[in-house]
């Protein structure tokens, strides 16, 4: 039997308090959930947040990281203060770092190697711009940036590593890549990861879809053969919306 990774990333939404009553939501409806699940709120709910996940069966993300473990970086969050409050998985390379804050594959593998030395797991999020599909580089665009982000990753630290293929015309847009169109990506990724770990890790990694997952798409993507999970944005703000995605089975 498969295991499933459902994870929802809550971006720049919800109050502490707010961000609190979901995670109680959540924690209710979702204890007898069969899959892996994750939630990811703002930095300034993380250790609110944390409080109510501990001991449960949902872990804590963080949705960014910064590069360097401690020192003169005004503005970043290091691994160090993530792990003091209980997080244990980053989302680091997220469409949204990289296309609108300047995120370079070169800092994303350098957030993703101190991330993995410090023991928190990875989601590394790839997929390609509207304009990079339609003149045939998608899949150029995912083996770089798959090769790139897990550059100087043993094979060891994989087991904590999760790839989210998120195509970045997807994300909050309502529009979906088929279901057949994501399972290709994602036997494309998982070949990138073969040619580099071999079969047998590339066979055991999760790879995670993710733009505009909702209750009604999240079985038909998740029955493919190579999609083992969802990166939810939008649905994942509302336990009616999130649990029905972590319940598709
Ligand atoms: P979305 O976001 O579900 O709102 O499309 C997904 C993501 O950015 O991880």
């Amino acid at each position: 039997m498969r295991n499933y990774f459902i994870a929802g990333n809550w971006k720049m939404h919800k109050t502490v308090s707010e961000s609190v009553a979901l995670a109680k939501a959540l924690v209710a409806q979702l204890a007898g959930c069969r899959e892996k699940l994750m939630i990811a709120p703002a930095f300034t709910a993380l250790a609110a947040v944390s409080e109510v996940v501990k001991g449960t069966n949902i872990l804590l993300g963080a949705q960014n990281m910064g590069p360097e473990e401690q020192g003169a970086h005004t503005g970043e969050v290091s691994v160090l203060m993530l792990k003091d409050l209980g997080v244990k998985v980053v989302i680091l390379g997220h469409s949204e770092r990289r296309h609108t804050y300047g995120e370079t594959d070169e800092l994303i593998n350098k957030k993703v190697r101190l991330a993995l030395q410090h023991g928190l797991e990875v989601i590394l999020c790839v997929g390609e711009t509207l304009d990079e599909r339609e003149s045939g580089r998608l899949e150029a665009v995912c083996r770089t940036q798959v090769e790139q982000g897990l550059a100087g990753v043993s094979a060891g630290d994989l087991a904590r590593v999760t790839i989210a293929y998120e195509p970045v015309w997807a994300i909050g847009t309502g529009k979906t890549a088929t279901p057949e169109d994501a399972d290709a990506v994602h036997a494309y990724i998982r070949k990138v990861m073969a040619e580099r770990y071999g079969e047998a890790a590339a066979k055991a990694m999760c790879i995670q879809y993710g733009g505009s997952v909702k209750a009604e798409n999240a079985a038909q993507l998740m029955q493919k053969a190579n999609i083992d999970g969802a990166l939810v944005g939008g649905a994942s703000l509302k336990a009616e919306t999130f649990v029905p995605i972590a319940a598709f089975r």
